[in-house]
C-alpha cells in the first residue's frame, strides 16, 4: 500500500471545491414545506454559492425531501452548528447566507433550535469509559 501523502490529499480536496466547505446547508423541498418557495430558495443558494466560490469561499447545499418536522417550512439546517431555521424564503436565505454561512453569526430571529454534531473526541471518550 502507498504511504499516505496528506499534503497531496489536501491539495486535491482544495481543487475539488464541492468537497471542501466552510458550512453545509440542508434545505427541505418536501411536500409539506412550501416546495415552490423552497425551489426558489434552492436556486438562490446555488447562484450565491457559485458567486462565493469565485471569491474563494466554499459552501455546500443538499436538498432534503423531508426532515420529519413538516411545519413552518421550508426548513433549513446549517452545519456544523446544527442550527434549524424555519420559513426560509429567498429573502431570509440571503440573510442566512450573509450572516451565518459567511460570517458565522446565527440569525437568531429565524432560528428555532440548535442541535450541534457530537465531537469525535467526546464520542471516543464515552466509548472508552464503557470499556
Ligand atoms: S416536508 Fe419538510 S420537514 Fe417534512
Amino acid at each position: 500500500m502507498a504511504t499516505l501523502d496528506k499534503p497531496a490529499l489536501k491539495r486535491k480536496l482544495k481543487e475539488k471545491a464541492g468537497l471542501v466547505c466552510e458550512r453545509h446547508i440542508f434545505l427541505c423541498l418536501g411536500p409539506n414545506c412550501e416546495p415552490e418557495i423552497g425551489k426558489k430558495t434552492w436556486r438562490l443558494l446555488r447562484k450565491r454559492f457559485k458567486e462565493l466560490a469565485s471569491e474563494g469561499r466554499y459552501f455546500n447545499c443538499t436538498e432534503l425531501r423531508c426532515c420529519s418536522l413538516c411545519r413552518s417550512g421550508p426548513i433549513a439546517i446549517v452545519y456544523p452548528e446544527g442550527v434549524y431555521y424555519s420559513e426560509v424564503t429567498p429573502e431570509r436565505c440571503e440573510r442566512i447566507i450573509d450572516e451565518h454561512l459567511v460570517n458565522g453569526n446565527v440569525v437568531e430571529e429565524f432560528a428555532f433550535a440548535k442541535v450541534p454534531l457530537l465531537q469525535i473526541d467526546s464520542v471516543s471518550k464515552k466509548t472508552e469509559k464503557k470499556d
